[in-house]
Order: structure tokens, then sequence, then C-alpha cells
């Protein structure tokens, strides 16, 4: 099996180690393959595929987070099918295998370890790009919350964003409502910064690093709603913005959020309310659905904010020139070729609009 893991946590962890002893005592021949880095590139996925195949190998294990798991994902496309794997993310073609995939999971935060979907960048463009596709699920993942004691404080947070966010962006829909669907939603956000919360008091809390490593899981595996019924369009944004100045996805996604948010309510006023009802418990005026939704968007980057976490882009020492700025949007619609979003339908110019309110 190819062993794949990230820029040096796991061997400094001792994870690694523990893992290749459990192998070796299985007498499973394993071939490391590290150096995989935050926002993972194609040029290494390319590297791992060519170190896979001269090693004959038939199973993946990916010792890390959503890098490590999505180039696992990327590498078992292109091992299976002998095929170059961009064209899979451009969408020319559909790969048609992928090799099975195993995780020992290091942080909470993409889900990646549950989701059929993998996200690589091409250096070539600064493209970051995304692929959904059941073959690359992985077929075990395992789950020790203790190996997230390690992290750091910032990839902790961004992981509980991530997480959050996950959630957030399948509850709003404009699918009609479905009570099942939207209260786990929302639980799942207020059981995330819940316990966000007791982290940043005692990052060592075991039960509150099991509750995020599993809604880590749980929010992006399709129960909690179908990926294409969701407003994704945060996602969207932020995916571009970490292609071009390659930051952490779930601070990127912070910094958008707010801006997003205040660009759409008015288009679902209700749901905007009931979010801010469903999950920070706001006093709920029937007559002033507009003050309720607002105090909800305050609320949720006042959370942002206590975790250290970016509300604007600038927070992330980007500067969104104009320039910038068009060329964000015009990726992030392919260009021009489609919209993102479904509280509203977001096209280039008003994706310009959220990066400008956002900067
Ligand atoms: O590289 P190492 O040294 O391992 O350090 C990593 C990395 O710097 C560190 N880390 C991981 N586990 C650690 C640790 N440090 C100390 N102790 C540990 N136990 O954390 C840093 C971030 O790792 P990364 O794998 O990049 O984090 P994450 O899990 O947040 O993954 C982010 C990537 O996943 C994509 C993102 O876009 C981004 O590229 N996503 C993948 C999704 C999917 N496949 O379903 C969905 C998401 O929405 C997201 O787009
Ligand atoms: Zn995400």
């Amino acid at each position: 099996m190819l062993l794949l893991y990230g820029g040096g946590s796991a061997e400094r962890s001792g994870i690694l180690d523990r893992v290749r002893a459990s192998l070796e005592e299985q007498q499973i021949e394993s071939v490391p393959f590290g150096g995989i880095v935050p926002n993972p590139r194609l040029s290494t996925v390319r590297r791992a595929i060519d170190a896979g195949r001269q090693a004959g190998v038939d199973f993946l294990m990916a010792v890390g987070g959503g890098s490590v798991i999505d180039s696992a994902k990327a590498v078992g496309y292109g091992l299976a099918t002998g095929e170059d794997v961009w064209p899979f993310f451009e969408k020319k073609r559909e790969p048609g295998a992928s090799l099975p995939i195993g995780v020992v999971l290091t942080i909470a935060a993409s889900g990646s370890e549950t989701s059929n979907s993998a996200v690589i960048t091409n250096e070539e463009g600064l493209l970051k790009r995304g692929l959904r596709n059941d073959l690359s699920r992985p077929r075990f993942a395992l789950l020790n919350p203790e190996l997230t004691m390690t992290l750091p404080w910032y990839q902790t947070a961004c992981g509980c964003v991530d997480i959050a966010m996950h959630a957030i962006e399948r509850y709003f829909t404009r699918e009609s409502p479905a009570e099942v669907r939207d209260s786990m939603n929302l639980a799942l956000v207020r059981a995330v910064i819940r316990n966000s919360r007791l982290l940043k008091l005692h990052p060592d809390d075991y039960n509150a690093r099991a509750e995020i490593m599993w809604a880590g899981s749980l929010a992006h595996n399709d129960l909690f709603g179908d990926r294409h019924t969701g407003d994704w369009a945060c996602h969207q944004m932020e995916h571009e913005l970490s292609g071009m100045f390659d930051v952490a996805h779930g601070a990127g996604l912070a910094a958008l959020w707010g801006s997003w948010a205040r660009y759409v309510y008015k288009d679902d006023l209700p749901r905007f309310a009931s979010f801010a009802v469903g999950v920070f418990d706001a006093f709920t005026d029937f007559t002033d659905l507009e003050t309720t939704a607002l105090a909800g968007i305050h609320a949720m980057e006042d959370w942002l904010r206590s975790m250290e976490m970016p509300t604007r882009v600038s927070d992330l020492d980007i500067g969104l020139t104009d320039d910038r700025i068009e060329l964000l949007a015009d990726k992030c619609t392919f260009g021009g070729q489609r919209t993102i979003g479904q509280v509203r339908e977001l096209g280039r110019k008003e994706i310009a609009d959220i990066y400008r309110m956002a900067r």
C-alpha cells in the first residue's frame, strides 16, 4: 500500500510510526509518501501516482487531514484508471475507477474521511477544483480524538469553522423546509460552537475533541443533506481564495461568510431568522424578521472572532485589489460559464460584489 502523509506533524506526533508498526505486525508492505501540503498540489499528486505505480500498490492509506485524504483520492483515480487526473477535476472526463482508501484522521475539519469529494490545486493558473465521485469515498476512517490534541489552535479553529460551514451550507437551501434535515444541521452547528468554546478554554478536553471529530465526519457525508441542494456559494468563493492565496480553508470561509450573508439574507428572511433562533437563541420578533436575521449574522461573526478567526479578507493579510476581485470572480464562474449559490443565484457581478464587501 501507499502510505500518504503531510508535512511533518504525523512524524512528530509519532502516529506515522504507530501506523507503520501496526502494518508490519500484520505483514502489510507499505511505501511511504510524505510532504503533502495544505491546499494540496496537482504536481505532488502526480509524483505520488508515479511512486504508487512503481511500487505496484493496490491500497492507499492516508494519515492526516483533508489535504492528505484528498490527495489520496486523486492518486486513487490516477492509479486505477491509468489516466492523467486533472481532466477529471476539470469535469472533462469522469473517472471510471479508483483504488480503495483507508484513513487515519489527525485533524477534524474537511469531512473528507467520509465524503466523496476531493479538492486539488493545479499550480498552473492556481486553479483549485473539486471532484465528487462515490468511487473515492474512503472504505474506513479511524477517528481517535487524541490524535487532534497536537493541533495548533489556529488549525483547531479552522477545522471547527469548516465543520460548522458544511452544515450551514446545507441548511441554506431553496428546497422546501425539511424538518429532520434542517434540525440536524442546526443542532450540529450548535454543538460545534459549544464544543469549540470548550476547546478554546481546554484544548485537551477529550470529550470536546470527540464531539468535534464526530461532527466533522457527519457534517459532510451527505446524511445531513445532499450536496446538490445546499447553497455552497461561500465554499466556491473560498476555493478561489485559497487556490490563489494559499490560505487555510476554514479561515477563508470565516473571512467571507458575513459578507455573503449580508448580501443575500433578504432573499430568505425566514431561513436567516430561524438560523438566528435555532443556533444562537436570538430573540424572535415575528413582526420584524430582518432584525432577527441580522442578530444571527452578528452572533455568527462574534463566534468567529472569539475563535480568533478572520471576518474579513484583510484579516488574512490579503489585499484584494479590484483587479484581483475581478480575477477571483472570473475563476469562480469558470469564465462566466456558471452561477453559484441557492439563497441567491450569484453570477460574476454578484460574486465580485461579495468579495468587495469582504475585503
Ligand atoms: O502537513 P502537516 O505537517 O501534517 O500539518 C497539517 C497542516 O499544516 C496540520 N495537522 C494536521 N493534523 C495535525 C496537524 N498538526 C498538528 N497535529 C495534528 N494532529 O494541519 C494543517 C492543515 O492540514 P489539512 O489537511 O490541510 O487540513 P484540513 O483537514 O482542514 O484540509 C483542508 C483541505 O481540505 C479541503 C480544503 O479545501 C483544503 O484543501 N476540503 C476538502 C473537502 C472534502 N474532500 O470533502 C471538503 C472541504 O470543504 C474542503 O474543501
Ligand atoms: Zn469545507
